[in-house]
């Protein structure tokens, strides 16, 4: 390990500039405008990689290219093979105005490096290829084979990588895969995650009068599609904080005595919690901890609201619609086909007869949970111990990455979650950011994992 540490360090600098360049792309996979910008991305990311010794391929799809990169391998190896996962696609950086400097245009401050993508994803799969470049340019020998598969869709729901798994099935039959796209919940807190959230969303639209009326001329005789939308929504939950659609928590796996221990251990602290994010109190499903609330319960969250005049000044109309655009996140054993009907038929039922009614819905992602007691979690684990020099912990992570769960059912492969992005990285928020620290720890991390991984395969094995 003494090359590859001494390597990293040598490097770090030009690492961050390097990422900086990634950071360039205006990789927006939501707005149709960035499409040249996914594409320049990805080739100069398939570029990136030849350069460090990967043997790369560049795969079109219907939608943003995807990168496959393998390590060289010998024939007919023996190596464990896993497979790491990342996105280079990025949110929207709207709202522009917000933003201290442009959001593709990377700054470093002190140990922060801001850009839309530092964290979710670009810096944290960039640790990865990092540390493959430290084993291969020093001549050290890698103890696992690696394939990346860096996609350009993961924030539009990975609509084309499921297509890409099947199709190659056979070669990318694996021992797991590793992705690092979640958060740690501290430089003194390196997390591994075993759960994700899955999701799903729809967007509702009441129809009113044909056009805005004058709210005078016809207001009480006529149904406002706004308040009878608020009036929906508003019932869909209780004064205890749970979601009141029938049916909605049947399949919920209950926490276990363990997993709530485990939880109970991270570091929280409500009044910094709610001083970080700027609300008077919190919000929570009663008999939860605010930890198991954000991570291993279900939600239904109004993303977007809209309806009537927006503008500068009054304007009494009714207006003619209003629409709601509404996500729910899933916990196991939940799945989007099932929460999505019940969410519908519900609506439905609540729906007066004053207006009608438009649903529309995305396909969403399953929820996924893997055991935290496998020897490839506990090899996990020793890597992150290894490089951040203190007792990891055990998380479910509250977001969703679409594609985690098709890993287990087209590959039957599990994921290792390690997550190098910090709480307050502002992932899909202005002035995102990634903590420099953490990405030479976390390609520390990389570098061990692949020792660990191998040491702990051949321990099963012999
Ligand atoms: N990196 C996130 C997943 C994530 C979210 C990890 C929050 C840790 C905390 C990923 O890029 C993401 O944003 N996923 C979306 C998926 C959705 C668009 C289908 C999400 O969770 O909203
Ligand atoms: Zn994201």
């Amino acid at each position: 390990m003494q090359k590859i540490r001494i390597y990293l360090h040598q490097h770090r600098g030009r690492f961050v500039r390097e990422l900086c360049e990634y950071l360039r792309f205006p990789s927006v996979s939501a707005d149709a405008r960035y499409r040249r910008g996914l594409g320049a991305c990805a080739k100069w990311l398939t570029a990136h990689c030849r350069k460090i010794g990967l043997i790369t391929e560049l795969c079109r799809t219907r939608g943003n290219p995807i990168v496959m990169a393998r390590t060289p391998r010998r024939a007919r190896s023996k190596n464990p093979y896993y497979l790491v996962y990342g996105h280079y696609d990025v949110q929207p950086p709207e709202p522009l105005e917000l933003w201290k400097t442009p959001p593709f245009q990377p700054r470093i401050v002190g140990n922060s490096l801001f850009a839309r993508g530092a964290s979710d994803n670009k810096g944290q799969h960039f640790a990865h290829l990092k540390a493959v470049e430290a084993y291969l340019k020093t001549g050290t020998e890698l103890p696992c084979d690696l394939t990346f598969i860096i996609e350009g869709e993961e924030e539009v729901g990975s609509p084309s990588l499921a297509g890409l798994l099947r199709k190659h099935r056979t070669r990318l039959r694996c021992d797991a895969v590793v992705t690092s796209d979640t958060t740690l919940l501290g430089l003194q807190y390196p997390t591994l995650s075993y759960g994700l959230r899955g999701i799903c969303g729809l967007e509702i639209t009441l129809n009113g009068p044909s056009c805005d009326l004058h709210s005078g001329t016809f207001g009480g005789s006529v149904e406002n599609p706004a308040m009878a939308l608020c009036q929906m929504l508003a019932q869909l939950r209780d004064e205890k904080g749970r979601i009141t659609i029938p049916g909605l928590y049947d399949d919920v796996l209950a926490l276990s005595p363990f997993e709530r221990s485990a939880l109970a251990i991270h570091p929280f602290n409500a009044d910094d919690y709610k001083k970080s994010i700027g609300v008077p109190e919190l919000f929570g499903e009663t008999g939860f901890t605010p930890v198991e609330h954000r991570s291993a319960r279900p939600t239904l969250e109004i993303n977007g609201l809209t309806s009537g005049y927006q503008g500068e000044g009054g304007k009494t109309i009714i207006p003619s619609w209003a629409r709601a655009k509404v996500t729910m996140r899933l916990v196991p054993h939940q799945t989007p086909e099932k929460i999505l009907a019940l969410t519908v038929a519900h609506l439905r039922k609540l729906c007066p007869p004053t207006v009608r009614m438009n649903i529309t819905s995305s396909p969403g992602s399953d929820p996924y949970l893997v055991s935290p007691e496998s020897s490839k979690v506990q090899a996990a684990l020793d890597a992150l111990r290894d490089a951040f020099d203190c007792e990891p912990l055990l998380a479910r992570e509250g977001g969703s990455i679409p594609i985690v769960d098709e890993f287990k059912q087209i590959l039957k492969a599990d994921s290792l979650l390690l997550g190098l992005a910090l709480p307050d990285d502002n992932a899909h928020s202005p002035n995102e950011k990634f903590n420099l620290e953490v990405f030479a720890k976390g390609m520390m991390m990389s570098a061990h994992l692949w020792r660990r991984l191998a040491r702990g395969q051949r321990t099963a094995e012999g």
